[in-house]
């Protein structure tokens, strides 16, 4: 949810590192954000309130001097959004720095623990027992205050601490909340994300929960929960700072739906034999596969969507029951898991609390855990028994695109696998299925050169405050991704239905003038949806449609048209999907609307 960022060097500026950290962690949260810079004598702290721009147009060249810093971009959970509770905290003597990124569930008992033993606090924040908790331990050895105040906190932590007495010195550890460390030329960094750090090194380390990290100019050392020496696993990073840079774009969400062709392809890339799909990260034998009676997909918000398209393909190809879940939902149900449940666990991120709340419940009941994630190291990677990474590399924008387009691909392949396993599909119809979803990635680029008939569909939101997305089957599904997208961008409320629930209630809302949005392509219901369509249009909707090429007819119903070409059924969500993303920017760009940075949102969702 919130960035957190540190640097200790011989001779560069903290802050010059520590702001530029903040600025490419920015999409964790922008309510607030500051820094706190050793200059050897004191810790000096600005923050601001709203996002990195501000922090740095307030930061002067001879403010905040120092080689040693921590920095925080906040997405507020306790306590407002204000300066008041910006991090850093301070404590009471202004002598310990924290930034933390999580949820300290029992601050509430500490602070007025702390407060019985006189310690004055000035945030509203959870965080802020952090920095008095190691005030009241500080006895020389920031290791081991770090330790004691980590020993009394429960709930989910990533956490960077600066002493006044050790300057040069952070210690840092984590707890549900993803660190990322590494050593580069000028000095030692920390982030919540490899791209704070990518321009420094390309080798890091991923803290592991409740492990600790001291960093130095000279290097970073690392602890166990005891407080005795370890050493780390080094992770070395192969993708590039391009990832976190606009390449000519206006903005990020542009540039990652341009992306998606060639995340289809990289997804896809070494997934077939020749005969076979194969997906070894699965860790499960023919045998085990065939066992598999029931799919569970996990997952929260763009990615859910993805399970619901995926639902349809393995229940219509291999004849597994699924069940598409919540994550937040599914750890409260008690749902039905055995030793042949295969649980797949869908997270872009692969830091959503609810989603690896839901793997933990899922593992403990003995399902087996799949995991598909955009992030590699992440919890959901490391928690699952197999891994996919879908290849979208570093998404930046709030709004999932390119990764909803690596989960869907990854999900298809693995509905594939188990037809195949299962012997619904004999080699030559893998073969074709595969190819065919490879093409996917041509039909995504032609959508991507004609995007005029885009602009001129985003006419009909013009004054118009809600919307309908509607479609079945497949298309239904795409829908929900659609109007999900529209409303977290462009604040239009959209609501997606399949279409043939709009008669049993939500057609009251519509009149003149009135978005639906539909997905009508060719499939065996596409006259049911027309029919549909009618009924709407009858009582006066602007009807946009997303339909198959050469479909002429379409337009006796609809007021728009954005043609996407032929693809089998099942992969139309892979295409259909991608005008519905452009159309979501078009709508918030013509709004005035920050598309990267929605307010009230954050990237990834670390606290339940
Ligand atoms: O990182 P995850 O895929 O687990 O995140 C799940 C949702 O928070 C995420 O998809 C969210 O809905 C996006 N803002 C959608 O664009």
């Amino acid at each position: 949810m919130c960035g957190i960022v540190g640097f200790v060097g011989k001779s560069k500026q903290a802050k010059d590192v520590l702001l530029e950290g903040l600025t490419r962690l920015e999409y964790r949260g922008y309510d607030s954000a500051g820094i706190a810079v050793s200059d050897g004598d004191r810790i000096n702290v600005v923050r601001r309130l709203g996002k990195v721009r501000r922090l740095v147009e307030s930061i002067g060249e001879t403010d905040c001097l120092g080689t040693c810093g921590i920095g925080h971009t906040r997405w507020a959970t306790h306590g407002a959004p204000s300066e008041r509770n910006a991090h850093p905290h301070m404590s009471c003597a202004d002598e310990i720095a924290v930034v933390h990124n999580g949820i300290i569930e029992n601050f509430a008992e500490l602070r007025e623990e702390l407060e019985g033993k006189g310690h004055v606090f000035s945030s509203d924040t959870d965080t802020e027992v952090a920095a008095h908790l190691v005030e009241e331990a500080y006895d020389g050895d920031l290791l081991t205050a770090v330790r004691y105040a980590t020993s009394r906190m429960i709930g989910a932590y990533g956490l960077a601490v600066m002493c006044k007495e050790e300057p040069g010195r952070i210690v840092v550890t984590r707890k549900d909340s993803p660190i990322v460390l590494g050593v580069g030329e000028e000095g030692s960094y920390l982030g919540s994300d490899i791209v704070a750090l990518i321009d420094a090194t390309r080798d890091v380390v991923i803290l592991e929960d409740e492990q600790y990290a001291v960093m130095t100019a000279d290097g970073i050392d690392y602890f166990d929960r005891e407080g005795a020496p370890i050493e780390p696993e080094i992770t070395h990073i192969d993708w590039t700072l391009d990832a976190a840079e606009k390449g000519g774009y206006p903005d990020f969400m542009l540039k990652e739906i341009h992306e998606q062709p060639r995340v289809v392809r990289d997804t896809l890339a070494g997934r077939f034999s020749g005969t076979e799909i194969t997906i070894d990260e699965l860790s499960l034998t023919r045998t085990e596969l065939n066992f598999i009676d029931r799919v569970y997909i996990i997952a929260c918000g763009t990615s859910y969507h993805a399970g619901l398209i995926a639902k349809d393909l393995i229940e219509g190809w291999a004849r597994i029951p699924t069940e598409v879940e919540v994550a937040s939902e599914f750890r409260y149900r008690n749902p039905i898991i055995t030793p042949t449940t295969l649980v797949v666990a869908v997270s872009q991120s692969g830091e959503t609390a609810d989603t690896l709340a839901a793997i933990r419940d899922a593992r403990i009941k003995g399902a087996k855990v799949f995991g598909i994630t955009n992030v590699i190291g992440s919890r959901v990677a490391r928690e699952s028994d197999g891994v996919i990474y879908t290849k979208a590399n570093k998404e930046i924008s709030v709004a999932s695109t390119k990764s909803f387009t690596g989960q869907v691909v990854s999900l298809t392949l693995l509905a594939m696998l188990l037809a195949r396993s299962r012997g619904k599909f004999n080699q030559n119809q893998t073969r074709i299925l595969f190819s065919e979803l490879a093409d996917c990635a041509d039909a995504i680029e032609q959508v991507l050169q004609d995007t005029e008939q885009i602009k001129d569909a985003a006419s009909v939101f013009e004054g118009r405050e809600s919307a309908f997305f509607i479609g079945r089957g497949m298309g239904a599904a795409t829908c929900y991704e659609g109007a999900l997208k529209l409303k977290e961008i462009s604040y239009v409320h959209a609501e997606a239905y399949a279409a043939g629930e709009m008669k049993h209630g939500p057609i009251a809302l519509i009149d003149e003038g009135f978005p639906v949005v539909a997905v009508a392509t060719q499939s065996p219901i596409y006259d049911k949806v027309v029919s549909n369509l009618k009924e709407s249009e009858s009582r006066g909707a602007s009807i946009v449609a997303v339909a198959t090429e050469g479909d002429t007819s379409i337009c006796d119903v609809a007021d728009k048209v954005i043609y996407i070409p032929k693809v089998r059924d099942a992969f139309m969500p892979i295409v259909a999907s991608v005008p519905l993303q452009l159309l979501a920017r078009e709508v918030a760009v013509a709004r005035g609307c920050d598309v990267d940075q929605p307010r009230n949102l954050a990237k990834s969702v670390t606290v339940e």
